[in-house]
């Protein structure tokens, strides 16, 4: 039985974008822009694999570990997915994944989306896991992460997709938690490529885990971190991850058009943002209009990523379905298409040689597809 856990404060719901729910949104009307977009090698680097969960899965691993799920069937899973505003949404998701405990479920969980993503032509993909999560449950972080290797192994050998894997401290339980879970990360670091920050930014500021990124970094692992859109102080938050954490990336992060000196800073930095617009597509807070974050994000000169978030609870829209509503909702041209799935090779934690390789084979597209 799920047990709802979280008691969250929803009161952000004036300051927080209504996720796009599938259905709520026009039907894509381009097939040559769909074929275009479906045809291109493409990055992801902002897509939580428990986001991934989808609702037969659920169902299959809660019955084989033996749990009783409060839904009747997926269609019922599917309609309580009705969340509003981060915290809303954060209930839902920490309760979905309470099916995962065995390396087995770690392993189908990651391979299903690497199947999805190599389906969409992602041939690069660096992807969010929340460990506290799991340890709370009594999964050994050998299992997590064992489960999450193997099948990155299994999915780059028979589908050709490359990933890594980035470890997410979830920023509403306490520093220890987060401490003692890099801890049990670190004999696995060969396997890591990143740590990041996600989960409810009220009242739990980036600074809170100075110390874990700081460690993580001494360990040889990249930084980066949520700054969700329109949360209490986002602009605090994006400065603070900007300037003392130093994070080599940002993920939302849309905000920081409203601070034109965090704007420059970022773009002497190269720093590049993982936009996820099926999440948090406007920016409201403090706005006199509601202002779309890809087009000001773009218009603003900032490295723009687009990736899927959490695609399972957003009407299953993986990252071709998120690009080609993207295209639509903030009128790109097919030069920023083009310069955004650009972006999103040369944001990847690698070695520049296999950066460069990635680019090639989008830039072999792009000439065969003129
Ligand atoms: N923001 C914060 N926490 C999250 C998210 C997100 O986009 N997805 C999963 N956990
Ligand atoms: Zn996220």
């Amino acid at each position: 039985m799920l047990i709802h856990r979280r008691g969250f404060i929803a009161g952000m719901a004036a300051l927080v974008a209504v996720p796009r729910q599938a259905g709520a949104v026009a039907p894509i009307t381009d097939p040559e822009l769909a074929r275009f977009i479906a045809g291109m090698p493409k990055a992801e680097y902002h897509v939580h694999l428990e986001g991934t969960l989808e609702a037969d899965m659920k169902f299959a691993l809660a019955r084989r570990n033996g749990l009783k799920l409060p839904f009747a069937d997926v269609a019922a899973m599917k309609a309580s997915y009705d969340f509003h505003d981060l915290p809303s949404f954060l209930k839902i998701y920490y309760d979905g994944m309470k099916v995962l405990l065995k390396e087995q479920d770690f392993y189908d969980l990651a391979y299903a989306y690497l199947v999805k993503a190599a389906s969409q032509n992602v041939i690069y993909a660096e992807m969010f896991f929340d460990p506290q999560e799991h340890l709370k449950r009594g999964v050994p972080m050998a299992a997590v992460i064992g489960g999450i290797t193997r099948a990155r192994r299994d999915a780059q050998a028979k589908l050709g997709i490359r990933s890594q894997l980035i470890l997410c401290f979830v920023r509403d339980l306490s520093a220890e938690s987060a401490m003692a879970a890099l801890d049990a990360a670190l004999p696995f670091k060969a396997d890591l490529v990143g740590v990041g920050l996600d989960s409810d930014e009220k009242d739990n500021p980036p600074e809170k885990f100075r110390a874990h990124f700081a460690k993580a970094r001494v360990n040889g692992l990249h930084v980066t971190a949520h700054c969700d859109v329109d949360q209490v102080d986002s602009l605090g938050h994006i400065r603070t991850v900007l300037l003392d954490l130093k994070a080599d990336r940002i993920d939302h992060g849309g905000n920081i058009v409203q601070s034109p000196e965090l704007v420059a800073i970022a773009r002497q930095r190269s720093i590049y943002f993982t936009v996820c617009p099926t999440f948090s597509g406007t920016l409201r807070a403090g706005l006199k209009e509601p202002v779309d974050v890809v087009r000001a994000m773009l218009d603003a000169g900032l490295k723009v990523t687009i990736s899927s978030d959490d695609p399972a609870y957003m009407g299953s829209e993986y990252l071709n379905d998120v690009l080609i509503r993207a295209v639509d909702r903030s009128n790109l041209t097919r030069d920023e298409l083009t310069m955004i799935a650009r972006n999103g090779f040369e944001a990847a934690w690698l070695p520049e040689a296999d950066k460069s390789a990635l680019i090639a084979r989008l830039e072999s597209y792009l000439r065969s597809a003129a």
